[in-house]
């Protein structure tokens, strides 16, 4: 079985490997056809009990590009609206002759779960404020792309690191190159003992200050039962990427977002089509960035054996 199931469990040296596959694959999604054949009599399928454009979409083109079989399950109008278990839909898509499973869920570990109990190779797409694997090597793989380099640098993350799977996939992967992580957000939504992890910031303004890389986080609502910020208004305010702050960051500092954006209320438009502003690029790396994982997944001497 080989899986990507999270950041922390990679080395160094599986990281570098998945970013260097991705470069490649890059050039393919560059080329006239896109289209190459690693993937030939496999089938892939992604199933998503959370909402999705980008991780779904681009696994889906990047499997597509690499001649694969694919199939879409949406939850809304499948048997899980009948009742039918995750062990019995996931038994159901493995006596169907699925190779690789890329699963999204709400709830933490669930890839895991599946990866234990099922034979197919299964790729996290997301499960609940766990990790977001590939979202984190897409944000590597850019800022390799634009800085060089993605050791010794000094990276912020703001925003509502609590429930960010994308945050704690880029704390495991980007620790494991020397960088200096720096975390802020409000209060109420930064983890407990996130220090033993990161530096956490007093200010928004010492948060940016001096940074290469500044990693700005979707406010999670949906994972928000009771009342975390006192509105979206406040939050803009005094923890948005707005004019006002950006007298604090270096013309050369990324400003990254996973999406989807809150423009607004996390950052503003005007920020979000500045030259160092990826977050088109972060999304258009995503598919390279997915071919590479499903190549390395799907080979006899993959990574993850
Ligand atoms: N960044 C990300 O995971 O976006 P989607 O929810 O649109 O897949």
């Amino acid at each position: 079985m080989k899986h990507l199931l999270g950041l922390r469990e990679l080395s160094k040296e599986d990281i570098i490997k998945i970013l260097n596959l991705a470069k490649d694959m890059k050039t393919i999604l560059k080329s006239e056809t896109k289209k190459t054949p690693h993937l030939q009599g496999y089938s892939v399928v992604t199933l998503f009990y959370e909402n999705s454009t980008r991780t779904r979409t681009s696994f889906e083109l990047a499997a597509k590009f690499m001649s694969a079989n694919t199939t879409s399950i949406s939850v809304q109008t499948s048997s899980v609206q009948k009742g039918e278990s995750l062990l019995d839909t996931v038994k159901t898509l493995e006596a169907l002759k699925t190779d690789v499973l890329i699963v999204r869920h709400s709830v933490s570990g669930v890839p895991h779960f599946i990866a234990k109990n099922c034979s197919f190779s299964v790729i996290n797409a997301g499960d609940g404020m766990n990790e977001h694997p590939t979202q984190a090597l897409l944000d590597m793989f850019t800022i390799r792309e634009r800085l060089g380099t993605i050791e010794k640098l000094k990276i912020a993350i703001i925003g509502d690191i609590l429930h960010s799977r994308v945050a704690r996939s880029n704390i495991w992967g980007l620790s494991k190159f020397d960088n200096q992580i720096t975390v802020f957000g409000p209060q109420t939504l930064i983890p407990p003992y996130i220090e033993n992890f990161s530096e956490v910031a007093s200010s928004l303004e010492e948060a940016v200050s001096g940074k290469n890389v500044v990693i700005d986080l979707r406010i999670q609502l949906e994972r928000q039962k009771r009342g975390f910020i006192t509105s979206k208004q406040e939050y803009y305010k005094f923890y948005g990427l707005n004019e006002d702050i950006m007298k604090y960051v270096s013309d050369n500092t990324l400003i990254m977002h996973p999406g989807p954006v809150n423009r607004g209320v996390e950052i503003s438009s005007e920020i979000m089509q500045l030259p160092n502003s990826t977050i088109n690029e972060q999304v258009t790396n995503g598919i390279a960035v997915r071919m590479a994982v499903l190549y390395l997944c799907t080979r006899k001497e993959g990574i993850y054996r």
